[in-house]
């Protein structure tokens, strides 16, 4: 009876509009963050944007993303998801506006650092919000729904860039499009009930039950009530203070969290994601739209393959497919490591658009989603919203050091090197996961945090 039940959701229209709707979450995160790959080729002849400041361009965004993941789950805590979703939604929009028809670097500035606190913010409440509305069932697939979400919006981001590449202060109209999907947020959280669970845990029990009601599209909802305020409850007794981070249990898990968040970035993925229409341009490419072409192709790759990996994760299992993944992306990164040293220019630039792409799709399968996913399976449940949110941040500060120092390095140690060194730090990332990351598939959380 609880299965058919817990299943049930899945063809009505409400579960649909969750998926949709909450989603835009991840899809902003991706389109906003992606959308700066094709706005970077034109800030230089409107702002005359050196290497440096086209680095702080991108970084100012990453740097309010981690200030906005740092506050997000106390905010979330106080004041509600659906509250901190729709502030976001706001500020996704406003931001997207302000930095689109900015007349001076400063306005410019601070629109995209009211859209990176949006990122930040909604990078850790999405995923969050969408696994207490969604019957138990669906967790885990929520999860690794919201990364294909993420790869979503930069492929639209590209699309977008491509088609206004020819267009007067075509710039403009990519930043201001990022508004249409936090508007479309914005509506959609205002139909969508606050989370029941976080209701239940402020003893509105009233509201619980509307809620519930609501998203299940039935009027008995008592048995998922009780279950939620018994969850509630134990919750609330198993938590403990934040000094529980600093005890050995807990030190495994948050060396896997923050490695796997710090290797995500510092194997050079937002380099290509952000930067590959100029590292196209680099390798010989012609014109700024053939450029964000290409970086179109890249997308696709992405999202095709992170579909893949939703596949396979619970089947070939996380620690073989992660190990996998990254292999292929050493590989590459090696290749366009030496592509660069031996000067590959015209027709052979094309070796380095399709090792860009394989590097991309070995990134999408394995070290893309798997770091979303064990980042929620690993933390023993007392702390596992403190530890998730230290290591989203761990990942947006690691992203903007790395993303805001990639045009600089350029300059400094040449291009070829460039991508040695993250050759490096991706062998350096299968030693660790060798070393520490536990296969996770098919356990209950329980087990996993019994075997860690
Ligand atoms: C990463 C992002 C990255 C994206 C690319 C995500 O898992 O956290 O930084 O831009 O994957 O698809």
């Amino acid at each position: 009876m609880r299965e058919t039940e817990t299943r049930q959701p899945r063809k009505d229209w409400r579960f649909i509009l969750i998926a949709i709707v909450a989603g835009l979450g991840g899809l902003l995160f991706g389109y906003d963050t992606g959308v700066v790959a094709g706005v970077l080729l034109f800030l230089n002849h409107v702002f005359h944007f050196d290497a440096s400041m086209k680095g702080l361009f991108v970084a100012i965004a990453l740097a309010a993303a981690a200030v906005g993941a740092a506050f997000a789950g106390a905010l979330a805590d106080a004041f509600g998801r659906r509250a901190v979703l729709i502030v976001a939604a706001v500020l996704f929009s406003a931001g997207a506006i302000l930095a689109s028809v900015a007349w001076t670097i400063p306005v410019l500035f601070l629109g995209r650092v009211m859209v990176g606190a949006a990122i930040g913010v909604s990078s850790m409440i999405t995923p969050l919000y969408l696994s207490e509305i969604t019957a138990a069932h669906w967790r885990g697939a929520i999860v690794t729904i919201n990364q294909f979400y993420i790869t979503v919006g930069i492929f639209l981001s590209y699309v977008v860039d491509y088609m206004l590449s020819g267009v007067t202060d075509g710039w403009r109209w990519m930043l201001a499009i990022g508004a249409i999907p936090g508007f479309i947020l914005l509506g959609g959280m205002m139909i969508l009930p606050e989370s029941p669970r976080w209701l239940a845990g402020r003893d509105l029990i009233e509201k619980a039950t509307a809620g519930l009601r609501f998203l299940r599209g039935r009027q008995d909802v008592s048995e998922e009530l009780g279950d939620l305020r018994r969850d509630v409850v134990e919750g609330s007794r198993r938590a403990a203070p934040w000094s529980l981070l600093l005890e050995r249990k807990v030190r495994k898990p948050l060396i896997i969290g923050i490695g796997l968040a710090v290797f995500q970035q510092i194997t050079g993925i937002n380099v290509v994601i952000y930067f590959a229409p100029t590292i196209f341009q680099d390798a010989g490419l012609s014109s700024a739209s053939v450029s964000i072409l290409a970086t179109v192709g890249i997308g696709a790759v992405n999202v095709i393959m992170t579909s893949v990996a939703m596949r396979l994760l619970d089947t070939a299992g996380r620690r073989k497919i992660l190990l996998f993944g990254l292999c292929g992306m050493l590989v590459s990164l090696i290749v366009i490591g030496i592509g660069f040293m031996i000067q590959l220019h015209g027709a052979l630039a094309y070796i380095i658009v399709g090792m860009v792409a394989i590097f991309v799709a070995f990134f999408a399968i394995g070290l893309g989603p798997i770091f979303w996913l064990m980042i929620s399976e690993i933390f023993p449940l007392a702390i596992r919203g403190r530890a998730m949110s230290i290591a989203t941040v761990a990942n947006w500060v690691s992203n903007m050091v790395i993303s805001g120092i990639f045009l600089d390095l350029l300059l400094m140690i040449g291009r070829g090197p460039t991508f040695i060194f993250y050759a490096s730090m991706t062998v350096l990332a299968i030693l660790f996961t060798l070393w520490i990351v536990p296969e996770t598939k098919g356990k209950t959380l329980e087990q996993i945090e019994d075997s860690l």
